[in-house]
């Protein structure tokens, strides 16, 4: 397979929606940038296919043709996110049906049904045709299947495939009705033509809770499988012509709708768009790299990042100066090996005219962008020995796409809980450190680790509490929280009193759950003293062998424990149940971890992230605060690969200043 020898630097390009003349000047802006790689043919197939029985790749062989003069690397898409027009006009089917049971016309993109039989014929057609034709070209370097795939759909052919997938998975409708829990209510089904796929005239209760979470949780998984078969056919098509290209589609972070954990396991390379907003915490960024880098434990591409601005969010700040940079470096720091914009012309007309470019509709380098940009490219082509470096970590924090949906599904007790949120509070208290963090599926090897942590860890799937009791009993230590241990794989509940299978694991018992609305808190003491806040859910805990890291002050359960510490095997489980303020809960969790062994720099307000090959230790030191800041004395002497420069005990780092120091291991 293709390996990559060159940090790729370049991005979405989209030469077909311009003249010619502009193609030669591109080349040179890109040469002026040491743009080395293109991402071409995302939004191509009404052009590669004019209508049904029509095929021309007349325009893409030359767009192809230019590049490899050039010397670019391809990164080489399928255009199949974006359906000809003809397509709809002759085969509505096409098209998705919504939640409110609405058909989609033609106009959108990444809205053909995934369980069309007419779109995956087209598909094939037309990727067999392109592997067929460009498979072979050295300058293709990776293909990009698809865009961002995503969303839903609930027509009729949905339906019918979602009742195979059920059989599949269930074999009898009694054992569906056991899952579903369809006694509730007087639902139970008796034939699998009668189950109907979530709607908002259907099980809906609102836009976000239905009334059998387990039909809904079904859906979601039966939806990412259905648009998985669509990538592997892709994929399979591909790999009948060129057995050479890696193949990869491009990922969305902490996107919902997808189990990323299942799709990486069918990518050859994971690779990501990352679009934070003006206001997203750096901690929230770093987690989110974390996480695409966890999916496969392997480095991974940037797909897609914007070189100033964005223009779907509802406020399209500028980076400020160098802060493409920082970010850039912080993605690598995190384990990509490339860095890739979208996109490299700023486009003339339609919704993205104001999303940021490499080349802005001034059309010179003469801007702080484009300057930035080559500032960047130019620093990048040193640091190609980077690729495929690791980034090494003792603590793993678990992520897990059932788990995101049930408790969002789930009616009640808090409405304003969100389990992306939740995971970040208990990343940031890492990240705050310094503490180098691998992201994991609660089903991955935890025999690395010395810390587990698995913040609203709600629903416990089969084997996990088997390999979490393993992990503690060798001396792991595990840590956990409130809403833990509640249901199995269907979202029916562990019974026995909760935390279910975590209650021997963690020694308590929890009687209830009190939800607290935005207006109310708790007060809470821990043991040292510390005073805090408890908000959003308070477990009143029983102790069964675990011992009190704290109480609560005030409620009428003001006394009993707000968080707990259990010895199990030659292991320690700590469960935290309720959200306690940042400080309350690094009160809690610095008598969980190790922090002085873990941290790659503490005592400042630096990020400093690690990456290693066998023979050598790179570190990114980054400055995403406000202010200047010192630079830590463990740096002082080294030299930095990026500038070439020693650096000394008077160095400051500046906001958005990077470094990254090398060191051999031998
Ligand atoms: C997504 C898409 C791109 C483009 C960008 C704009 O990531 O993949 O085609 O629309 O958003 O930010
Ligand atoms: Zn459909």
């Amino acid at each position: 397979m293709k390996k990559f020898n060159q940090v790729l630097y370049g991005g979405d390009y989209n030469p077909n929606q311009w003249s010619k003349d502009i193609w030669q000047e591109d080349q040179a802006f890109f040469k002026k940038a040491n743009i080395n790689s293109t991402t071409i043919n995302v939004f191509s197939w009404a052009k590669l296919q004019p209508s049904e029985a029509v095929y021309d790749f007349s325009e893409l062989d030359e767009i192809i043709a230019t590049l490899a003069k050039d010397e670019k690397e391809i990164v080489l898409a399928t255009s199949t996110s974006a359906l000809p027009a003809w397509m709809f006009k002759h085969y509505p089917e096409v098209g998705r049906v919504d939640f409110e049971g609405r058909r989609h016309r033609f106009g959108q993109r990444h809205n053909a049904c995934p369980n069309s039989r007419v779109y995956q014929h087209y598909v094939k057609e037309l990727v067999s045709r392109l592997a067929q034709r460009y498979g072979q070209q050295p300058q293709v370097s990776i293909w990009h299947v698809n865009n961002e795939y995503g969303g839903e759909c609930y027509c009729e052919n949905c339906e019918k495939a979602f009742r195979v997938w059920l059989q599949e998975k269930y074999g009898t409708i009694e054992a569906l009705n056991k899952a579903w829990n369809l006694e509730f209510w007087g639902h139970t089904v008796y034939s699998w033509d009668e189950i109907v796929v979530p709607n908002v005239l259907g099980d809906a209760m609102d836009q976000r809770n239905t009334a059998f979470a387990g039909l809904s949780i079904d859906y979601r998984r039966f939806m990412s499988d259905s648009m998985l078969e669509n990538y592997k056919l892709e994929r399979d098509t591909i790999r009948q012509y060129d057995q050479e290209t890696p193949i990869t589609t491009n990922l969305m972070g902490t996107y919902k709708n997808l189990d990323y954990f299942k799709w990486a396991k069918e990518m050859d390379l994971v690779s990501w768009d990352n679009y934070p907003s003006f206001d997203t915490p750096w901690s929230m960024v770093a987690m989110t790299h974390d996480l695409m880098r966890g999916l496969k434990h392997q480095p991974f591409m940037l797909m897609e990042q914007t070189p100033s601005q964005q223009n779907w969010q509802p406020y399209n700040s500028l980076k400020k100066p160098g802060q493409m940079r920082a970010q850039s470096y912080q993605t690598m720091a995190h384990g990509a090996d490339t860095i890739q914009f979208f996109q490299l012309r700023r486009s003339l007309g339609g919704c993205e005219k104001f999303h940021g470019a490499v080349i802005e509709h001034v059309g010179t380098t003469e801007t702080r962008v484009f300057r930035e940009v080559a500032q960047l490219g130019e620093e990048l082509t040193q640091l190609s020995e980077i690729i495929g470096t690791k980034n090494v970590a003792k603590v793993g924090l678990v992520f897990d796409w059932d788990t995101y949906w049930a408790l969002e599904y789930t009616s009640g007790p808090n409405q304003d809980l969100y389990y992306v949120d939740q995971i970040h509070h208990y990343y940031r208290y890492f990240y705050e450190r310094n503490i180098a963090v691998e992201m994991v599926a609660p089903t991955d090897d935890f025999s690395e680790f010395e810390l587990v942590v698995a913040p609203v860890c709600y629903m416990v799937k089969e084997g996990v509490k088997e390999a979490i009791e393993q992990f503690v009993q060798a001396g792991g230590t595990f840590v956990t929280t409130f809403m833990s241990g509640i249901v199995d794989q269907s979202d029916n509940v562990h019974l026995g009193g909760y935390p279910g299978p975590f209650r021997k694991l963690a020694g308590i018992w929890v009687e209830e759950i009190d939800a607290l609305a935005p207006s109310q808190e708790n007060t809470i003491q821990l043991n040292d003293g510390t005073q805090g806040k408890s908000t959003l859910l308070a477990d009143i805990i029983h102790l069964e062998t675990a011992e009190s890291l704290g109480e609560y002050t005030s409620n009428f359960y003001q006394g009993q424990p707000v968080a707990t510490k259990n010895t199990y095997g030659k292991g320690q489980v700590y469960y935290v149940g309720t959200q306690l303020d940042a400080d309350s809960l690094a009160t809690i969790l610095d008598q969980a971890v190790d922090v002085d062994t873990l941290s790659t720099c503490l005592a400042t307000k630096l990020e400093v992230t690690k990456r290693h090959s066998d023979s050598s230790e790179y570190t990114f030191v980054m400055n995403f605060t406000h202010t200047a800041e010192d630079l830590p004395a463990q740096f002082v002497g080294q030299l930095d690969i990026l500038t070439g420069q020693e650096v000394n005990a008077e160095t400051k780092v500046e906001p958005y200043d990077t470094f990254v120091f090398k060191r051999n291991l031998s």
